[in-house]
């Protein structure tokens, strides 16, 4: 049985501006307020693990620790079949450049390696979220949303981030990059998780 939020404030263990938005927007309808890590001057734990979960769970655990607040962090990024699930929790390791990411450069990458493995088509991946809440007394409870698809090269369209040219969901034939970006995050991998946890947590 999932535990349910009872409490008005939830912290969202990540520093990204655009995550926090998202969820504050998506909890309104509960009266949540959302607190972002940076404005609890929180640190960024460094991810350890070798899965989405263990990552997630390092965020959110530390964070519920150091507030005495319910935290949720996320971890997302991209498996890819034919090179083992790869890059997987080294989604945006790929793009590091040490001076910046360059997801032209990751996508590449996955690109390169997929020719030299001759690997059959249509190459198939999937966009993954991990969501961890996890409560100051040490309880936690995970969601994770999927996206199945397939990647395309050369890449295609210019909105979206990360490697959204070139990855085409399931059912569609444009890359997440050139969908209308509301109709994305409808569907994203991130929706799907937010989805679980909205049922799980508050029932809704
Ligand atoms: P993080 O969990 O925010 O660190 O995300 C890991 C990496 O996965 C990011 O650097 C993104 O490039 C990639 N990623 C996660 N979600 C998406 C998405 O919706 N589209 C494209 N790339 C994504």
């Amino acid at each position: 049985m999932t535990r349910r939020f009872e409490g008005d404030r939830l912290l969202v263990a990540t520093h990204n501006k655009g995550k926090l938005e998202e969820m504050s927007h998506l909890l309104e309808p509960f009266g949540v307020t959302v607190v972002g890590a940076a404005e609890m001057n929180l640190p960024e734990p460094e991810e350890t693990e070798d899965t989405f979960v263990g990552n997630a769970r390092i965020k959110a655990h530390a964070a519920a620790q150091a507030t005495g607040l319910p935290a949720l962090s996320d971890d997302s990024g991209i498996t890819i079949d034919a090179l083992d699930g790869a890059p997987g929790v080294y989604t945006a390791d790929w793009a590091e450049t040490g001076n910046g990411r360059d997801f032209l450069m990751a996508m590449t990458r996955a690109h390169n390696e997929l020719e030299a493995l001759n690997a059959p088509h249509p190459r198939t991946a999937q966009f993954r979220c991990t969501l961890v809440l996890a409560w100051p007394d040490g309880h936690d409870e995970v969601f994770e949303g999927v996206v199945p698809g397939h990647l395309v090269w050369p890449i295609r369209g210019k909105d979206g981030f990360g490697y959204d040219p070139m990855f085409v969901p399931e059912g569609y034939d444009q890359t997440f990059a050139e969908m209308d970006r509301w109709e994305k995050n409808k569907i994203s991998h991130r929706a799907r998780a937010v989805e679980l946890f909205v049922k799980g947590c508050f029932g809704g």
